[in-house]
């Protein structure tokens, strides 16, 4: 096969702040899927990206030819009318573990094809792997089995949906080039309109938690990926949410799963409650059933039955005791006072040293592993009082944990202002 360009000339083109036309776009997406572009090649042309930007045209032309990489799936078939919902990723963020569920109670079916976690921020697969007897892979047509009669499924994302994706992310996130806005709109949209979902709310986060630190950063990417899905015809909507401090009081797998439970018998930590039934109507209303309140629907109980029908259909078992670490230690605090602060960030990669994450692909984590936080900012504390208690089955952990930890919370006198977990939206 003839091809149409030669590599250096587009990776050259991007470090010289030229755009690239949509010939060079097609092109070099199709060619790094086929293994003509090499990965050292794709690895600077993402590092050009990062550093000198795209327009509008070129993020909308790539994220085009990565959904032309691999298949496109189709939901119309179904009874139901259907929403997703996306996360940048977060610390402690299992909102998409009561969310499937209570949005499907509602009557709108969520396909919800999730990751595993790499880094500091934790995978909703590890999270329900942590169920006895659950099944991340399904294919295709017990997929859309499940949609049909239960309403709500998470699975692992097969590998014919853009595949150019998978094949890239791999690549930046060994070559520092995860954070380029462009990269991270053009990738998850490419996977969420290949999907095929009717309607699609983004939960975008914006803190010391989250991919993208500041408000303004997440509001640009926000506003990109709410134009990428309108212009493909998914009806998109964007929350901006604060990821500064960890949301609820779990971060790590059976004990995220744990919380996500108490959400759908109608408890729960307040953030969490919050952005999940914000989210909820977000997505109903994309979906056009604005007419059902999800608070009614968490508080009768319908949540619970159709998360409990949800983790039978993929062998799990939902009244199976969960896995618990060997060891823990508590954290105390130091003074007494009002926490201040509580970073994201630290308690993220405290996690995930205590073997809650992974640091390389393929890699086994740990079921009961994480951190479960005593306190959140607002609260006060005795000195001496727990602040948290680490958990994991590999007690050598506990002192990179801790470390992790240091300087990540405040103890001071004057509480914090009391703020929402949503900041923004766009539509
Ligand atoms: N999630 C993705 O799927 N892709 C990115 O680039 C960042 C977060």
């Amino acid at each position: 096969m003839t091809e149409s360009f030669d590599a250096t000339e587009v990776i050259a083109a991007k470090r010289d702040r030229l755009e690239l036309s949509d010939a060079q776009i097609d092109w070099v997406v199709d060619a790094f899927t086929r293994g003509v572009v090499a990965d050292e090649q794709m690895s600077a042309l993402a590092m050009a990206i990062l550093l000198n930007g795209m327009d509008r045209r070129e993020i909308s032309r790539w994220t085009h030819a990565m959904i032309a990489s691999g298949e496109r799936m189709d939901f119309s078939g179904l009874s139901w009318p259907t929403a997703d919902k996306h996360s940048t990723g977060g610390v402690g963020d299992k909102i998409t573990l009561p969310l499937a569920p209570l949005v499907a109670a509602c009557g709108v079916a969520v396909p919800q094809l999730s990751g595993r976690g790499l880094g500091h921020t934790g995978g909703t697969l590890d999270k329900l792997e942590a169920i006895p007897g659950w099944r991340a892979d399904l294919d295709n047509d017990a997929m859309m089995r499940q949609l049909e009669d239960v309403g709500a499924v998470i699975c692992a994302a097969g590998t014919g949906l853009a595949p150019a994706d998978k094949k890239l992310y791999a690549l930046r996130d060994v070559t520092g080039t995860v954070e380029a806005i462009p990269l991270i709109a053009s990738s998850i949209m490419s996977k969420k309109i290949a999907e095929g979902t009717g309607a699609l709310v983004l939960d975008v986060k914006a803190g010391s938690g989250a991919f993208m630190k500041g408000r303004d950063q997440a509001h640009q990417l926000a506003q990109i990926m709410v134009e990428l899905g309108t212009d493909a015809g998914v009806r998109t909507v964007a929350l901006i949410t604060d990821m500064s401090t960890p949301l609820g009081l779990t971060a790590g797998n059976a004990c995220e799963v744990a919380e996500s439970v108490e959400v759908l018998q109608g408890g729960g930590p307040a953030d969490v409650v919050e952005l999940t039934l914000a989210l909820a109507r977000e997505m109903l209303t994309a979906a056009g059933r604005d007419d059902v309140d999800p608070a009614d629907v968490l508080a009768s109980g319908r949540a619970f039955d159709t998360w409990r029908a949800m983790i039978r259909a993929q062998g799990g078992d939902p009244d199976a005791a969960l896995p618990t670490a060997r060891e823990n230690q508590v954290i105390t605090a130091p003074q007494s006072g009002v926490v201040t602060r509580l970073d994201a960030m630290a308690v993220g990669v405290a996690a995930w040293r205590l073997g809650a994450g992974r640091s390389r692909p393929g890699e086994t984590v740990q079921a009961g592993a994480g951190v479960v936080l005593h306190a959140k900012p607002g609260d006060t504390v005795r000195a001496g009082q727990p602040l948290m208690t680490l958990h994991t089955d590999t007690p050598e952990r506990f002192g990179r944990a801790v470390d992790a930890l240091d300087g990540g919370y405040d103890i001071g006198v004057e509480a914090p202002p009391v703020q929402s977990v949503i900041i923004d939206s766009v539509r």
